[in-house]
Parts: C-alpha cells; structure tokens; sequence
C-alpha cells in the first residue's frame, strides 16, 4: 500500500464538555454554545487541510461527518487529493448497523467512496462479522482499502482464518510511554501498515518534564512534540495527531527536515514504561467507548 501519507490529523469531534443541569444552560448551550464550538472546529480541520494534511483520520464515534464535510469544502482541498479514513463504531456493531451508519456517513461526508474503513475496536463476539460487512462494502466500490484498530495479535490472527481481504492497516495506542515494540513487529511482519494514535500521549506531563526530550530539543532545534513526531516516522509508523490548534498544527507538520541519530532513537525507545493512556481491547467495556 503506497498511497496512504506519513502523518494525519485526527479532528475527533465538536463535543460541548460544559455542564447543561438546567434549562437556562441547555438553551445557552443549543443556541450559542454549540454553534459557536462547531465553527470553530469547521474552521480549525480547514485550516489544517491548507496547511497541508491530507490524511484525516475519522470514527464515527465522533460524530456524523457533516461538519467534516463543512471543513474539506471550506478548506479548497480536492477530494483526489484527500486520504479519508472512517470507523465503524462500537454502537453500531453492537446493533447490527454496520452498513447503515457507513452510508449514513458517505451521504453526509458528499463521497462516493472512502479510502480507508476500518473498526473503532474488536468488539468480542462482533468484530469477525463486522469484518466481513466491511468486506461487503469493499466489494461495492464504496471503500479502497480495509483496516483495523486496536487489535492485538490474537485479534488479526482470527480475522486472517475467515477474512476474504486481509487488512491493510491497522491503529493502535504507541507514544515513548507505551511504544509497543513487539505488536508493531508483529504488524509489519504480516504487511501490515501501522498507524500510532494518542502519538504524543496527548501531551502528558511525564513527557514534557522528561530530560532525554529537553536535550534533544537543544540538539535539534525542535520542540519535543515535534522530536516525538519524528521518532514515530523514523520508525515507519504514521502519527495521527489532533489537534485544533493553528500554531501546534504548523508545528506537528513540520518534520520533515531533520532526522534523528540511532542513539537517540534508541534514548526515546528506552523512555518506555508500558504506561496505556487509553483502553485495553483484552479488558475494556466496549459498550461505552
Ligand atoms: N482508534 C481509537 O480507538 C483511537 C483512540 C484515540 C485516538 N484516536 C485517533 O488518534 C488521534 C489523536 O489521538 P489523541 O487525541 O488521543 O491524542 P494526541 O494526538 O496524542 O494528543 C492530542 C492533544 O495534544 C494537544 N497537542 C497537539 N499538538 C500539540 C503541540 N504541538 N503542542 C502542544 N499540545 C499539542 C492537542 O491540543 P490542541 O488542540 O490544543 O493542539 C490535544 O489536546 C485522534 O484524534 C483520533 O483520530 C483513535
């Protein structure tokens, strides 16, 4: 697979966090509060995709694709030119909507075809059957290519006994807390391309306080995000950072005009603490994700 590129943005979703425990709130919240945060989100993916993303990495868990669709089309950017990936989610294998929430998202998203589809998580018992509708689909033209995430090994090596496409890439949590060295081996081994979400462990303290980052910062005039953006490409994994965030999304682009020595990819790769900031697919409630 060569068409997919070396870093993407994740825009998650428009969700208003306020608390809305009364109607004067509600009201605020349905007339102001959320419009205004969906503005702003349309107008943070545009600007994005004219700094220069082109992979977009959706679920629809966060939502429908509709203000996506406002931000692509308020951006310029031609659809040839996009990688748009989209997730099935859990509440939809868990109610045998698989192919309904995916035409739902075609038609609101204006595609006629999405680049890469893949599952938000393994749902147990689920995700074999999910699998195979995302086969369907793929049959129809609707989808390019077919992925997972969050799967473990045991996950993929039950999809490989019954699937008819083997998946092409596959998501799951890496960053130097939780680098993951034997799943993405295990990934690579099986051809499989591997993309890293949460890649700067969404800023975590331990991180930004870590004295191997505040040295390679000096040595190569980034900032650490930006060393940690790098480390994920020069180990063959593509970043999905979010972030709405103008000047951060500048920075996390521009990193392709350094590269790190051996030992000091080898100082981030010790960093590991095998310290998950997201969920266990092996110990999680689906239901709720
Ligand atoms: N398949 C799954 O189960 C799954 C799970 C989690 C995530 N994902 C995907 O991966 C994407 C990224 O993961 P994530 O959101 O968990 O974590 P992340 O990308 O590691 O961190 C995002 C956070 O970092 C901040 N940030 C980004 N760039 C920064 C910079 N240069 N300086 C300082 N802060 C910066 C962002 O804030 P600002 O907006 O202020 O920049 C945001 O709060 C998601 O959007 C989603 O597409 C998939």
């Amino acid at each position: 697979m060569t068409d997919i590129p070396s870093i993407g943005i994740g825009p998650g979703g428009a969700w208003y966090s306020g608390r809305v425990n009364n109607l004067l709130k509600r009201v605020y919240v349905h007339f102001i509060g959320a419009p205004l945060l969906e503005h702003k989100y349309v107008n943070a993916v545009a600007h994005a995709l004219k700094l220069g993303y082109r992979l977009v990495d959706y679920s629809s868990a966060y939502g429908d694709g509709k203000l996506l669709q406002k931000a692509i089309r308020k951006s310029g950017v031609k659809r040839e030119d996009l990688f748009i990936t989209t997730r099935v989610s859990n509440r939809a294998q868990i109610n045998s909507r698989v192919r309904e929430e995916f035409m739902r998202f075609l038609k609101n998203m204006q595609l006629d075809c999405v680049d890469l589809l893949q599952f938000h998580w393994p749902v147990t018992d689920l995700y074999l059957d999910t699998w195979r509708e995302m086969e369907k689909l793929k049959d129809e033209g609707l989808v390019r290519h077919l992925g997972v995430a969050n799967c473990h090994q045991h996950h993929l090596e039950e999809i490989f006994k019954v699937c008819k496409y083997r998946p092409e890439v596959g998501q799951f949590e890496i960053h130097p807390l939780f680098t993951q060295k034997p799943l993405i081996a295990y990934y690579k081994q099986q051809g499989i391309v591997v993309e890293a979400y949460t890649p700067i462990a969404r800023y975590d303290d331990r991180l930004v306080r870590l004295p191997v980052l505040k040295r390679l910062e000096k040595k190569y005039n980034k900032t650490f995000v930006q060393i940690i953006l790098r480390w994920h490409v020069q180990n063959g994994v593509i970043p999905l950072v979010r972030s709405l965030n103008p000047e951060h999304q500048k920075e996390n682009l521009n990193i392709f005009d350094f590269s790190l020595s051996q030992d000091d990819m080898a100082a981030i790769d010790a960093v590991n603490i095998n310290s998950r900031l997201r969920y266990d697919p092996d110990n999680c409630d689906f239901s709720i994700l």
